[in-house]
């Protein structure tokens, strides 16, 4: 039995349809069986909540292998970004291990590290080190921005743009991306599993930085979704200072109902690219498709642009030097 939590989200959505075609007996840690919509009879299904660890032990009873998805990236009623995301692995990790788990697979971030700007980065980093502390045989995932047709971001671009004749843009729009879509992942972490025609289980101890084709900004991205909606507006940087403080007060107004978050926002800031490009993907028989491809846009005429202060990439992703991009390297500490 397979243990997956975050079932319901984007990635866990992809990943499930795949483990079950495979004919892999599925497990879901759940808040709301009904979010899985007709997976839920397909699976067994545990209720339960990152922030109430008790509910872990029943999920993990006779299952041999975790891949833990579900995470918060805003603070929620019952746990804060840090106590859901670090803590709950934490104790999810120790849950296992408990269970005699034999195989732990964690959902990290490209870019997490302990002295990052985003609380979500850096309860990341957190949570990596309990995984990679344990000594179950433990698979970590760092994906950059993950993506598929109709999530929730481009939902929301979607939203703004029927609103509003501008599309505002968070700050200056330039953190850089190798957008990569759901299916893709999905496909690297059955792959992972051995669950691909012709492919073993990898060994355990790996940490594979997933990324898409291309590297994108944040203002790049937004107009691919905006094309994709069959919505161009121009689009105008919002000073960052005005952003957080209007989310600030959205959030103290609407709370858990708030469209965005500050804390949200702030991940688009930030760049997650990996100098691997596409590699560990590859590796793991995986080509990711272009986000122009997979929204059915042209795709953006790539300038090479002028490198920001410690990004080593050309605008397609490949890895810079002649250094080879090795798939599945040892775990390198998530607190660089
Ligand atoms: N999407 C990205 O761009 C991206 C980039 C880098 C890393 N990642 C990481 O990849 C993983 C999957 O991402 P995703 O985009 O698929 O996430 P997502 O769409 O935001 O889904 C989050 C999942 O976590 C579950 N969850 C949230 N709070 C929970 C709680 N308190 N108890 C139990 N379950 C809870 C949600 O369940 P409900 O349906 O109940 O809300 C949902 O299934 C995450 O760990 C994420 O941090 C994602």
């Amino acid at each position: 039995m397979l243990l997956l939590t975050g079932a319901t989200g984007l990635v866990g959505g992809a990943l499930l349809q795949r483990l079950t075609a495979a004919g892999q007996p599925v497990r879901c840690l759940v808040r709301d069986s009904r979010r899985l919509g007709a997976d839920r009879v397909r699976v067994q299904i545990a209720l339960g909540d990152l922030a109430d660890p008790p509910s872990f032990r029943n999920a993990l009873r006779g299952v041999h292998t975790v891949v833990h998805l579900a995470a918060a990236i805003r603070d929620q009623p019952a746990g804060s970004i840090e106590e859901l995301n670090a803590i709950a692995t934490w104790r999810m990790v120790q849950a296992a291990e408990r269970a005699g788990v034999e195989h732990f697979v964690y959902f990290s971030a490209l870019g997490a590290a302990s002295h990052d700007r985003t609380r979500l980065q850096r309860s990341k980093a957190l949570a990596e080190g309990a995984v990679r502390d344990s000594p179950m045989r433990h698979t970590i995932f760092a994906p950059s921005l993950v993506y598929a047709p109709g999530d929730r971001l481009m939902t929301l671009v979607e939203r703004i743009a029927m609103l509003s004749p501008v599309m505002p843009i968070s700050g200056r729009g330039d953190a850089l991306y190798q957008p990569i879509w759901a299916q893709d992942v999905a496909g690297c972490v059955v792959a992972a599993l051995g669950l691909a025609p012709g492919r073993a289980p990898v060994d355990g101890r790996e940490r594979y930085e997933l990324a898409g084709p291309q590297t994108l900004s944040h203002q790049q991205i937004v107009e691919l979704m905006l094309r994709a909606a069959s919505r161009p507006r121009p689009t105008i940087n919002v000073p960052t200072a005005l952003v957080r403080r209007a989310l600030r007060v959205l959030q103290a107004l609407m709370r858990s109902h708030a469209p965005a978050t500050w804390d949200e926002a702030q991940l688009l800031e930030v760049s997650m690219t990996s100098g691997r490009g596409t590699a560990d993907a590859l590796a793991l028989g995986v080509t990711p498709q272009t986000i122009g491809a997979v929204l059915g846009v042209p795709e953006l005429k790539l300038r090479r642009r002028r490198r920001p202060r410690g990004d080593g990439r050309p605008t397609d992703g490949r890895p810079r030097s002649g250094r080879p991009a090795l798939a599945a390297r040892p775990h390198a500490p998530a607190g660089r």
